[in-house]
Order: C-alpha cells, then structure tokens, then sequence
C-alpha cells in the first residue's frame, strides 16, 4: 500500500548520527493542512541557472530572498530553520508510519527520494521567490556533473552572504576539484584532470543518482570534524543554502535520465503514485495564490508532462 502522510500530533524526537543530544524538528501541530491543487502554468517559468554562471543581479536577488527568509521568526513555517526541519523530519525517524507503526518515514534510499526532494524545493523556491516579490525566481542548480560544475560553487564561499554556511569541510573549498568517488579520505595521487576524468567516469555509469554521486557530494561537503554537518547529516543538510543547489541538480538529472529514453520512465506502480506527501501546508499553499489567479497559456508538451510529474504524486 502506499505509504501515508503522517501523523503531526506523533511526531519524536531524533537523534542523529553521531551525536548524542536528541533534537526535535517536528512541525508545529496546529497547521491547518489543505489539499494543495497545482496552480496553472504561469505567463513565465522558472528557470534554475547552473551556480557557476549566475549573473551578478541574480546572486542579488538570491541572497537577499534568504536573508529574508532567515529574518522570519522561527515558529513560522516558512522560516528557515523550520523549512531545515521539514528535510530533518523526514528522515530521521521523527514520524512512524501511520498503517505500519514498527515503520519509520524514510524518504532515502527508497522511491520517495526523487519526488520527496522535488516537493520540498518546490514550495522553498516558491517562498523564496514571493519574498522578493519576484514569481521567476529559481533556485541554482549545482553543476558537478560538469567539469567547471566540480567544485564548491564560489557564490556559496561568500562570509558575507546569507547562502554563506561555516559547517563545511575546509579541505573542500575552491577551486579544490570535487570527488565523486570520494568515501572520507582525499585522494593524494590523482591530479585534477584524473579526478575530472573520473567523476565523467562515474557519473556516466552511475545514474543511480541517490547513491552516487547524491550521496558522496553530501558527505563531501560536510564538516567530518563536526558529525558531518551539516551537509553530511540528514537532520543539519538543509540548513546549507548549498543543499537546495544540490538538489536542484537531483531535479535535473531525473528530468535528463528519463529524456534518454528507452525503460528510463518514472514507476507505474500506484504504490508510489498514490504516496502521500503530507510535507505541504497551508501557508505554503498561499504562497501559490497569486499564481493561480494567472491566465493560463497554451503549454508546450514538456511542461505539461512536468506538470503531470508532479499531479502523480499529489497525496492529502
Ligand atoms: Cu534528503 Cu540530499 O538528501
């Protein structure tokens, strides 16, 4: 059967590898929880720029849309901290399975992670976007799956700006060339154009995507001295800007696999259709309003099928 929203009124506490202070992230209780229905396509799309090529406006924008999200009090749902805590929830074993109670929610290693991480920064880059005002704005994607992409994009190295994160392992910075193979210890004997080739290498063969390079890039990131936070720990990753970047890239390498054709097709199985989602709330959902109100456009083929994309997994 499908796996169902959860319960918010039995929400745990977790207590994430390696640390010993169990940690609550749980959603507040008292949202009223409406049944999100798409808004029609708006007059222009979102377009999500590789972070390496973003322009200096862009990054403007950006940046003040999260250090205005990171002004928003904490017992608000769009806050940051509270949006970091949908992502901890969700996989840290806060919520058991309504029908399986011996079952925790684990949107990892398992179908829920593509449309799981598609939800969440869907509505993230919608409250983004209407706190500047700006219905366009779109996440970056982080490019690793191209050379000038293999590296901590520099907009994130910034001290100064809000997408900024101090948690992060310090041999990782730029230009030093990412590892896709990377399992804790830095290679000493490849040079960059080897690692180049290699990560090519990997992420030709490898398009499991979750396990690799999902997976290696978070623990990458991370801070080892600091139980890999926060990008390598379930419960701290979102709390790193640099995260949605790297999800937007797991959006666009879904959308680029199944572009290949052949079995490459997303599961038919009303088991995974029918999930629920239940990660949608209702000041979330007005955040879309305005969008609804939009005239819709004749669509073209690919936006409709995004479109159907998304309605297949549409739960409570
Ligand atoms: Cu929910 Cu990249 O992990």
């Amino acid at each position: 059967a499908p796996i169902q929203p959860p319960d918010f009124n039995e929400c745990g506490k977790v207590l994430p590898d390696g640390t010993t202070t169990p940690i609550n992230c749980c959603p507040p209780v008292d949202l009223t929880i409406d049944d999100y229905k798409l808004p029609p396509t708006p007059n222009e799309l979102r377009v999500r720029p590789a972070a390496q090529c973003v322009t200096d406006d862009y990054l403007a924008k950006y940046n003040k849309a999260v250090s205005l999200m990171k002004t928003i009090p904490d017992d608000d749902p769009r806050s940051f901290m509270k949006q970091a805590n949908v992502h901890c929830s969700y996989c840290e074993g806060a919520f058991h399975q309504i029908d399986h109670k011996d079952l925790i929610i684990q949107v990892h290693s398992s179908w829920l992670f593509f449309p799981f991480h598609r939800w969440f920064l869907y509505f993230y880059e919608r409250i983004l976007g209407k706190l500047i005002d700006d219905p366009t704005f779109a996440l970056p994607f982080w490019n690793y799956d191209s050379s000038p992409g293999m590296q901590i994009p520099a907009i994130f190295t910034d001290k100064n700006s809000s997408i900024y994160n101090k948690l992060r392992n310090p041999n990782h910075q730029p230009p030093t060339v990412m590892d896709l193979n990377w399992s804790g210890t830095d290679s000493t004997t490849q040079n960059n154009e080897d690692l180049i080739a290699a990560n090519l290498n990997t992420m030709y063969r490898h398009v499991s995507v979750e396990r690799v390079p999902h997976n290696i890039v978070h623990n990458w990131t991370g801070d080892p001295r600091q139980h890999g936070e926060d990008m390598g720990n379930f419960y701290s990753a979102s709390r790193d800007s640099i995260f949605f970047a790297h999800h937007a890239n797991v959006d666009r390498l879904w959308t680029i696999w199944k572009g290949l054709g052949g079995s490459r097709k997303d599961p038919t199985d009303t088991d995974w259709l029918d999930t629920g989602s239940g990660a949608g709330s209702s000041e979330q959902a007005k955040e879309v309003e305005d969008e609804e109100n939009r005239p819709k456009k004749s669509r073209t083929k690919k936006e409709k099928e995004d479109e159907e994309e998304v309605l297949v997994i549409d739960g409570i």
